[in-house]
C-alpha cells in the first residue's frame, strides 16, 4: 500500500510528487467521500493528533474544509491568523516552524509570498502543507481532480482549457497535476501572463512521459474548442491588489461567458476554484447554469483534505 510511502511528507508543490503519489491521494479522496456517504462521518485514524491552520490571507474554503476535515479524522484543528501570531511582531518563521513542531502533528499554511512555505519546511520536522500561495495551489488541483474524474470517468486524455491569468496560483498547480496524470491541458492566456517559465517546462516534460499535452494559446475561442472542462479563476488574486485595473484590462476578451461555453461544444463542464468574481472572469449565467460544477468542486475540497491528512500525517 502507498499509505505509509507518504507518511510526514511535505506537500508545497505537485512538482515535487509522482504521478503514482498525485493518483494515491485521489483514490484515497475517492473513498474518503464514498465512505462519507455510505455513513461514515467520522474515520479516527488520526485520533489525538493536532493540525495548526497558520493562515496569512483570507480564506473560507481551505480554512472550513481542513478544520471540518481534521474533527472528522478524529484530530484536532487549531486556527492561527498570522496577524495574531509572535510572527506577525518579527518572530522568525524558523522559530515558529520549530516551536509548532513541539505542540502539533502538521502545519496547513498559507502565505503571501511561497518562500515562507519553504522556509516553514525546512525547519519543521512535521508535515508542512500548502494551504495557497502566491505561487500555487496544490490542494485544490487534487480536489478539482477528483471532480474531473466524477464528472468525466477518466483523467487520461481530458481536455482541461484554463482561460484567464496564465501565472495564477491555481492554474500552476493544476498545470503540473493535469501533465503528470496524462491530461492535455490549455491554457488561453495574453501574452504578458504566460506561466512561470520553470512550472511550464516541467509540465510539459510529464506530459511527454504521460502522453498528456500541455499548450499555451492567446486566443480562447480557439482554445475551447472541443474541451471537456472549461476552468478560470479570478483575474485579481489576492495580494495584486495594485495592479488590478492593468488585469481588469488585458483579461477582458477572456471572461467566460455563455458564447465562450457555446464554441466550447456540449460536453464541457464549468470549473473555478472559488471565490468569483461574477461579471468578471465569469458570468452569472455561466457559474449558475447547467454545466457549472463548483459547488461540487467545494465540496470535494473536504473529502481530499481528509485523504491529504490521513496520508501525510503521522
Ligand atoms: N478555493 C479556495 O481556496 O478558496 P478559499 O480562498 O475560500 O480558501
Ligand atoms: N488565485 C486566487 C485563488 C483563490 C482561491 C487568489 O490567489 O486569490
Amino acid at each position: 500500500m502507498v499509505l505509509y510511502s507518504l507518511k510526514g511528507r511535505d506537500l508545497l508543490c505537485l512538482t515535487d510528487y509522482a504521478p503514482w503519489e498525485i493518483e494515491a491521494i485521489i483514490d484515497t479522496a475517492k473513498s474518503m467521500k464514498e465512505r462519507f456517504y455510505s455513513g461514515e462521518r467520522v474515520i479516527p485514524v488520526l485520533r489525538g493528533r493536532t493540525i495548526a491552520l497558520v493562515f496569512e490571507k483570507h480564506s473560507t474554503r481551505t480554512r472550513v474544509s481542513f478544520e471540518v476535515a481534521a474533527y472528522q479524522l478524529g484530530a484536532q484543528s487549531l486556527y492561527l491568523g498570522w496577524e495574531q501570531l509572535q510572527l506577525a511582531r518579527g518572530e522568525p518563521i524558523k522559530d515558529t516552524a520549530r516551536v509548532l513542531s513541539r505542540y502539533v502533528d502538521a502545519i496547513v499554511a498559507r502565505v503571501k509570498e511561497h518562500w515562507k512555505l519553504e522556509e516553514l519546511a525546512r525547519y519543521a520536522d512535521i508535515p508542512v502543507i500548502n494551504g495557497l500561495s502566491d505561487l500555487s495551489h496544490p490542494v485544490q488541483a487534487l480536489s478539482d481532480m477528483l471532480t474531473i474524474l466524477e464528472r468525466k470517468g477518466r483523467l487520461k486524455g481530458v481536455k482541461l482549457v484554463f482561460v484567464g491569468d496564465g501565472s495564477d496560483n491555481v492554474l500552476h498547480s493544476l498545470l503540473v497535476a493535469g501533465a503528470k496524470l496524462g491530461m492535455h491541458v490549455v491554457v488561453a492566456t495574453p501574452r504578458q501572463l504566460r506561466p512561470r517559465e520553470d512550472i511550464l517546462r516541467h509540465a510539459i516534460e510529464w506530459a511527454r512521459e504521460t502522453g498528456g499535452s500541455v499548450e499555451i494559446v492567446e486566443d480562447p475561442f480557439e482554445a475551447v474548442r472541443d474541451a471537456d472542462v472549461v476552468y478560470t479563476d479570478v483575474w485579481v488574486s489576492m495580494g495584486q491588489e495594485a495592479v488590478a485595473e492593468e488585469k481588469r484590462r488585458i483579461l477582458r476578451p477572456y471572461q467566460v461567458n455563455e458564447k465562450l461555453m457555446d464554441a466550447a461544444g456540449d460536453k464541457a463542464i464549468f470549473m473555478h476554484c472559488l471565490p468569483a468574481v461574477r461579471g468578471e472572469e465569469v458570468t452569472e449565467e455561466v457559474i449558475e447554469g447547467s454545466r457549472s460544477v463548483v459547488w461540487d468542486q467545494a465540496e470535494n475540497r473536504l473529502h481530499t483534505q481528509k485523504a491529504i491528512l490521513a496520508l501525510l500525517v503521522r
